[in-house]
């Protein structure tokens, strides 16, 4: 079986950017392939994180990705700090990635351009952590949003880079960004992408957020004054939430388009607050069950390490061979 890994931050409230553009295909992946899951708390500590909420979050994960239908036996589920192959693969990387291409990815200058404070130079290898999480698993296929595909192409890059320098090693690994979905944008400014770290709880919808906030939020999203319901970039607002729509209905856009050509806006977003609500309140369910039973968090936590770990070093033992580590 092909191998698909994928890793999601413990940082801040999941949105339903993070499900539609990753987490959703998860656990349809797990039937055909030999799939990975992480929550990637290492890479959550390159920015700023209060430790306790950070350890209350990773639990929130763990439920999530369960709630939303992975399946412990037939996926491998871990928390990334718990192999320690990954910070260790990292420092291999690092000796072959250069920092021209390191300082050119668009999320280390957004995020270093934000800063006010000194920067820490774990932002900067960010994604030669994350290129380590992707190769130790010689990973066939890499789930993501459209705003991992630099990260992707740096992974693929080392990859090859290190093939080339000390022969065959790592899969050089695609990536599966959905097309339409791949980007959900914020609710309120839709010139940008949905985000967990976004200072206005409106601009987003949590994947935790209940029935009458989920409504209230997409009734207050900005749409457009030409009152035409159309699919197009002039209308990038209601472009979004009829993406948000076809998504979670697994509907055309066409069906969508024919269904409210003749209607206002304020059906349509009602209908949408509706119809994510719905689709919502099964996860919700389950997750509420699961995030009391913190003693099965932990089983699951605690399997799903030993199986990456095994996994995993043996990709780290043939690169330190490789690089010229004594084995004994
Ligand atoms: P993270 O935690 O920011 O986001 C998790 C996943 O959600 C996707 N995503 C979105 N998709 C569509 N629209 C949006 N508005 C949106 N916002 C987020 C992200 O693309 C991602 O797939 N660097 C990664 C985590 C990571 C990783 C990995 C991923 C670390 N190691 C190895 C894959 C493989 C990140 O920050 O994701």
């Amino acid at each position: 079986k092909k191998i698909v890994f994928s890793g999601v931050q413990p940082s801040g409230n999941l949105t339903i950017g993070n499900y539609l553009g990753a987490i959703k295909n998860f656990s349809k992946l797990q039937e055909e392939y030999n799939a990975i899951y992480s929550i990637v708390d290492m890479h959550s500590i390159t920015v700023p994180q209060i430790p306790k909420d950070l350890r209350q979050r990773t639990y929130q994960v763990l439920a999530l990705y369960l709630a939303t239908g992975l399946d412990p036996e037939k996926t491998t589920i871990f928390v990334q700090s718990h192999v320690s192959a990954h910070a260790e693969l990292c420092w291999v990387l690092n000796s072959i990635s250069y920092m021209g291409q390191l300082s050119r990815m668009t999320q280390f200058k957004d995020k270093s351009s934000k800063s006010e404070e000194n920067l820490n130079s774990a932002l900067f290898t960010y994604p030669v952590l994350m290129a380590a999480d992707i190769l130790l698993y010689q990973t066939d296929f890499v789930p993501v949003g459209e705003d991992q595909r630099q990260h992707m192409e740096l992974a693929r890059d080392l990859a090859i880079r290190f093939n080339n320098k000390y022969s065959d090693t790592f899969k050089v690994p695609e990536n599966l960004i959905q097309k339409e979905i791949g980007k959900i944008y914020s609710l309120k400014n839709p010139e940008f992408k949905m985000s967990k770290s976004d200072s206005d709880i409106n601009s987003y919808i949590s994947m935790l957020d209940d029935r009458d906030t989920i409504i209230r939020k997409i009734k207050r999203a900005v749409t457009d004054s030409l009152g035409e319901f159309n699919y197009s970039d002039e209308q990038k607002g209601l472009k979004n939430l009829i993406n948000i729509y076809s998504a979670f209905s697994e509907e055309s856009i066409e069906i969508i388009l024919n269904r409210y050509k003749n209607e206002n806006y304020s059906k349509f977003k009602a209908d949408l607050g509706e119809l994510i609500a719905d689709k919502m309140e099964p996860i919700h369910n389950e997750y509420y069950k699961l995030i009391k039973d913190k003693a099965y968090l932990e089983d699951v936590m605690r399997n799903g390490a030993e199986k990456a770990r095994r996994l995993a070093s043996k990709t780290l033992r043939k690169v330190y061979r490789k690089v010229g580590f004594v084995q004994i």
